[in-house]
């Protein structure tokens, strides 16, 4: 992406440099047995849902997606999948995230990686296991990796009003989500030295090209109910009538091409808004990330006389136990409801109910931050 790009959002641009002077300070592991031995111990805890992905952007002083990536990445064997060696894999890793802008409070490197983290998780519940074959995880992988990348911390609404260059160019229509599929595929070739691709046959590409840019587009949340309506009706409904003896016969139901289509868009769409399944104190984090990157778009929207299109997003007036509830009642309750009755998530669910008291409890106190005040 040129210098300027992002024109008239100084702080962008301003960020990314600091944070291309951070990585040049930070040594870069050569392999993933290079390491270093506290951050290699904190990726062990990887394959919990509890995982801390905070600790891992402290310890990595921002660089969470290159670690984890490498982590998950090789244990899904995805290098030995597309032949590419590990000095590619993680060079790609760090040009991806260094593509993401540290000076957006939600949407930075940490958000791909827990998404990264999330969809890694899903990939190995037996359910989804056996109902994708090794280019779908490969797939989704690279997905949740580069699905956000280059996000300029505004939203679609607010890039189409302020007649941004992207907006112009994909036409006021999925315009982040088409920019981050079209410049990942840009980022990834440009240079052989990161191309994961590079020794992957046409048809291969073909195929995965393919995948990643429907679930990366998949992420746009004006098509959220669409997307799991057609999961309910066309994969939970049916499985449902299938007998659950009859494994096979649901196994065989679930591997059709359209029907593993469905699963990676549910799988990614879940992934992405995960955030009030974590444990509490991450949940918190988060909420507090997102409204913050909300209140600043607001802040520009109110300076630059453009239409306000989240009024709620407000910095003087803002509940975020109101704002919090009311996410989790339109867009997550039934979607992770559809999601675990597929891929069976129960403690993804009890943090869910535990999150959502949280939030009902502050509101309750009339209380609008993310914590309650301390007791006098
Ligand atoms: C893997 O890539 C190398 C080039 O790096 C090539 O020589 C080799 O034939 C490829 N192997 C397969 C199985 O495609
Ligand atoms: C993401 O944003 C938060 C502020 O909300 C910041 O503390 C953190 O360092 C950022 N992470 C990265 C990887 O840029
Ligand atoms: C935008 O709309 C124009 C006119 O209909 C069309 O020619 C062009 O292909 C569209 N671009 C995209 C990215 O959809």
């Amino acid at each position: 992406v040129p210098a300027g790009f992002w024109c008239g959002q100084k702080v962008d641009n301003q960020g990314r440099q600091s944070s291309n002077m951070s990585q040049s300070q930070l040594a870069i592991p050569v392999t993933l047995n290079d390491v270093p031995p506290s951050i290699a111990e904190m990726l062990d805890d990887e394959e919990r849902w509890e995982f801390n992905i905070l600790e891992l952007e402290a310890a990595t002083h921002k660089r969470p997606l290159t670690y984890l990536g490498l982590k998950i990445f090789t244990s899904f064997g995805v290098c030995e999948f597309l032949n590419c060696s590990e000095a590619t894999l993680r060079s790609w890793l760090q040009l991806i995230e260094a593509s993401y802008h540290s000076s957006n409070s939600y949407h930075n490197s940490t958000h791909a990686a827990d998404v990264l983290h999330a969809t890694a998780y899903f990939l190995r519940k037996e359910r989804v296991k056996s109902s994708l074959d090794q280019l779908d995880e490969v797939a989704a992988l690279i997905a949740a990796t580069v699905h956000d990348v280059d996000h300029p911390g505004r939203t679609n609404s607010f890039l189409c009003n302020a007649g941004s260059e992207l907006a112009i160019l994909y036409n006021d229509t999925a315009v982040l989500e088409s920019h981050h599929a079209a410049l990942a595929f840009q980022l990834t070739v440009r240079d052989s030295k990161s191309n994961i691709f590079k020794n992957t046959d046409r048809n291969q590409f073909r195929t995965l090209r393919q995948a990643i840019i429907d679930m990366v587009l998949a992420t746009e949340m004006t098509r959220h109910f669409e997307h799991v309506n057609k999961f309910v009706n066309s994969i939970n409904k049916p499985m449902a009538a299938i007998e659950d003896s009859d494994s096979e016969g649901q196994a065989n139901f679930r591997n059709s091409p359209e029907n593993r289509l469905l699963i990676k868009r549910m799988m990614i769409k879940c992934a992405d808004v995960a955030n009030p399944c974590r444990p509490l104190e991450l949940c918190i984090e988060w909420a507090g990330r997102i409204s913050e990157e909300y209140f600043a778009q607001t802040d520009e929207e109110k300076r630059q006389g453009l239409p306000v299109v989240m009024p709620v997003f407000d910095r003087n007036t803002c509940s975020v136990p109101k704002s919090q509830i009311s996410f989790i009642d339109y867009f997550i309750t039934d979607m992770f409801d559809a999601w675990d009755a597929f891929a069976s998530l129960p403690g993804l669910m009890e943090h869910l109910s535990e999150n959502y008291k949280y939030w009902k409890n502050l509101d309750e106190m009339k209380c609008k931050s993310l914590r309650p005040p301390p007791p006098p």
